[in-house]
């Protein structure tokens, strides 16, 4: 059996209280480096996160043929150029990359290969080898790109492209922006305009980032598309912190009796904060500032303050995207809330780096909360006197969001809390623990 290293997490010894940045948003800096690398020219990006996800990545684009000369900055970003493979497609590799936990890495790629003559096996660890691939393949296979073993929902899968892409229209059956990612991305090379419509609104950095690039697209509500082919030319692009990453400060702050926060130079994409919304009709003291424009992307501030009466609330289906990588933590602050909350239909969730619907029942359960799932919704019965357990081990299952939530519990309350296998956050916030004892001192 695999050893599982265990973290003690202690309390803090303080109110949070100041000022703080989060590192860069995770989904932008995969987006920024992978677009860099299909680009002609030289990019120069700054802000970028630095983490095990964005890395796999880097390392793949390398592995294509693009040139990547990012250093790490005194803030702990990475910043400088990549030089795309642009006009001329991307080598044929001679080796399988290996997207390590990073799903975004492997599915964007699976569109980005699509229209090249290039045959590619593509790999994860053990966590995204159990993710579904089926939903990215199936697209790709309708604009023309093969895949072996034809129609496998699991990685390893090696894709060969085409240079003669059809565009499509296609009806995501779910809101997935990796999946309409995939499909635009491969789109910029096809003959004609794909399009992709889905049940509910994803995040948009895709389409907000492509023009950047030199390439039109079209955006309303549940529809974005793409005109092909297309040159992708390179461009200068800034990386805002990561609303996501951020979550966690902020669910702290609002746990954490006498505590005020502000998260500066945070993207204030409303695909994104969703949770804020979700906290405001939960009765939290927090509010967001407009402060500017990345690009095309919003960023601000976040300002939340401990609040000691929450209440539960019911979060419709059509909202779950704008919060899909929050609801663990949100479950937890619902934990602390007086009355029931509801998140509607996040069958979703079963597919990320774990069940996070199953890890985060398991996890509520073990405070002594009433959590469960019916009909793929998710109930939490709050307590607002919750008193959390003595000796509790928790387990991330080896998913970063998981590992954070689960330490707030310990940082937040008196009693201190072990998480397995914590490590884990590298993939996305490896500052964490330093981060928030930044603001606790
Ligand atoms: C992401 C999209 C979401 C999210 C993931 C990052 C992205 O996944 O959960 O952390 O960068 O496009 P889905 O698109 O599968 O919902």
């Amino acid at each position: 059996m695999a050893d599982h290293a265990v973290t003690t997490i202690e309390p803090l010894v303080k109110p949070i209280h100041g000022t703080i940045t989060v590192p860069g948003d995770k989904s932008i800096s995969h987006r920024a480096v992978l677009l860099a690398a299909m680009a002609e020219g030289t990019s120069h990006l700054e802000g970028v996160l630095n983490s095990d996800d964005v890395r796999s990545s880097i390392e793949a684009v390398k592995a294509l043929g693009a040139s990547v000369d990012l250093r790490e900055m005194p803030d702990g970003s990475l910043a400088g150029t990549v030089t795309g493979w642009g006009a001329k497609g991307p080598s044929q590799p001679d080796h399988p990359i290996n997207c390590g936990n990073s799903g975004t890495t492997a599915r964007l790629l699976m569109g980005i290969l699509a229209p090249w003559d290039v045959t590619v096996e593509i790999t994860g660890d053990n966590s995204l080898k159990r993710r579904p691939m089926r939903r990215i393949t199936a697209p790709l296979m309708k604009m023309g790109a093969r895949f072996e073993p034809g129609g496998q929902e699991h990685l390893p899968i090696t894709e060969t492209g085409s240079r003669h892409l059809r565009a499509i229209t296609y009806d995501a059956p779910m809101a997935s922006a990796q999946l309409k990612t995939a499909v635009l991305l491969a789109g910029v090379f096809a003959q004609g305009k794909t399009t992709l419509n889905e049940p509910a609104i994803s995040r948009n950095h895709t389409e907000l980032m492509l023009p950047e690039f030199g390439v039109p697209t079209t955006a309303s509500n549940l529809t974005a598309s793409v005109t092909g082919p297309k040159t992708m030319h390179a461009c200068n692009i800034a990386v805002p912190g990561d609303p996501s990453s951020a979550a966690f400060l902020i669910c702290a702050a609002l746990m954490k009796r006498q505590s005020t926060l502000k998260v500066e130079h945070v993207s204030l994409n409303p695909a994104r904060i969703g949770f804020v919304r979700t906290l405001e009709r939960m009765g939290a003291e927090i509010r967001e500032r407009h402060e500017g424009m990345e690009g095309k992307e919003p960023n601000g501030s976040i300002e939340v303050s401990y609040t000691d009466v929450l209440r539960g609330c019911e979060i419709p289906s059509q909202h779950i995207a704008s919060i899909v990588d929050e609801i663990p933590v949100l479950a937890l602050v619902a934990a602390h809330a007086r009355g029931m909350t509801v998140f509607r239909e996040v069958g979703e969730l079963r597919a990320k780096e774990t069940d996070r619907l199953a890890a985060t029942i398991e996890g509520l359960t073990m405070l002594g909360i009433d959590a469960w799932e019916e009909g793929n919704s998710l109930y939490v019965e709050g307590n607002p006197s919750l008193e959390v357990p003595q000796g509790l081990v928790f387990d991330s299952h080896n998913d970063h969001r998981l590992a954070m939530t689960w330490a707030l519990v310990g940082l937040c309350s008196k009693t201190p809390v072990s998480v397995r296998d914590f490590d884990c956050i590298s993939v996305s916030y490896p500052q964490f623990l330093d981060d928030i004892h930044k603001v606790a001192s």
